[in-house]
């Protein structure tokens, strides 16, 4: 079977953070020391994931191709593609069907932050269910604002509802899908919701209608953080912040990842920390070339 692709959905107006996305996209806001899109793309990475298409509004796409290149630097492949309108989020495995070409995908929202001892673990066992689809679910105080899991007695998910006025559980679903080969094909067969959009809880009902969707709990240890209001902004950067000080290590970093994954060489990384030099994230990057840097 094909190896399973990315998609990284970076569309949309980020509506709720004007004036800031007036001239930027949402996700080329920094969250902390990087780029907002540097955190969804080391989560395809821990999948294993290198051919990766992100999906933009087309007035933003050379902006994301200038942040990101072609990928090169990380060992991995970007494939630009186009939303021309914003029409949910299904409509994505529309516009990636021949990126995709039968292959199983992973498709994480360019504005998802996940952070969590254990992560790779957990993306692991999505990636090597090669039939049907993976989500997880994270209990949140607001689960209106989300896509919502509903239970029966026995905790058998029984539904999945797109921002419910009266939410059957906590349990949002995360923005990170894994889905196999059919996903394009169930995309085509769903009806545009009330607010006129292709509701990916749509298109995971298919799934869910055929006992083939597994829903994976997200425990406490996890950060799932939101990046959807100038607050959770902020919130978000200082979270990455913290961490990051506190234990002098970096979280997102595609550099460190394909350095860690062999991906890419000690004289690629050394060059990318020179590109670097005048910032954190360059020094950062240096002393991962110490042979004393994992202790
Ligand atoms: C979208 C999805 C929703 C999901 C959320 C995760 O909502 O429609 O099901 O829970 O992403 O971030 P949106 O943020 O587009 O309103």
């Amino acid at each position: 079977m094909a190896n399973r692709k990315g998609i990284i959905l970076a569309g949309g107006q980020g509506t709720r953070l004007h004036p800031i996305t007036l001239g930027i996209s949402k996700q080329l806001l920094p969250i902390y020391d990087k780029p907002m899109i540097y955190y969804p793309i080391t989560v395809l990475m821990h999948s294993d994931i290198r051919d990766i298409a992100i999906i933009t509004t087309p007035e933003d796409q050379a902006q994301f191709q200038r942040m990101l290149g072609d990928g090169s630097q990380w060992g991995i492949n970007f494939t630009y593609l186009e939303q021309p309108s914003p029409d949910g989020l299904a409509q994505a495995y529309l516009l990636a069907e021949k990126f995709l070409d039968g292959a199983p995908s992973a498709m994480v929202l360019g504005d998802n932050i996940f952070f969590g001892h254990g992560l790779p673990e957990l993306l692991g066992g999505a990636n090597r269910r090669k039939t049907g689809g993976t989500v997880f679910g994270y209990r949140v105080a607001d689960p209106e604002r989300y896509g919502v899991i509903g239970f029966d007695d026995t905790g058998k998910v029984t539904s999945i509802i797109e921002k419910p006025k009266v939410p059957p559980s906590h349990y949002a679903v995360t923005g990170l899908y894994y889905l196999d080969g059919t996903a394009p094909e169930r995309a085509k067969t769903i009806e545009k919701s009330a607010r006129g959009e292709l509701e990916i809880t749509s298109l995971l009902e298919t799934y869910l209608l055929e006992g083939k969707l597994n829903v994976e709990q997200m425990g406490r240890g996890y950060a799932w953080l939101d990046t959807g209001t100038h607050a959770s902004l902020l919130d978000a950067g200082n979270f990455v912040r913290t961490l990051s000080e506190r234990q002098g290590q970096q979280v997102g970093s595609p550099d460190e990842i394909a350095y860690d994954k062999e991906w890419i060489s000690a004289q690629d990384l050394a060059r990318r920390a020179e590109k670097f030099r005048k910032s954190n994230y360059g020094t950062y990057l240096q002393s991962l070339l110490a042979p004393s840097a994992h202790y």
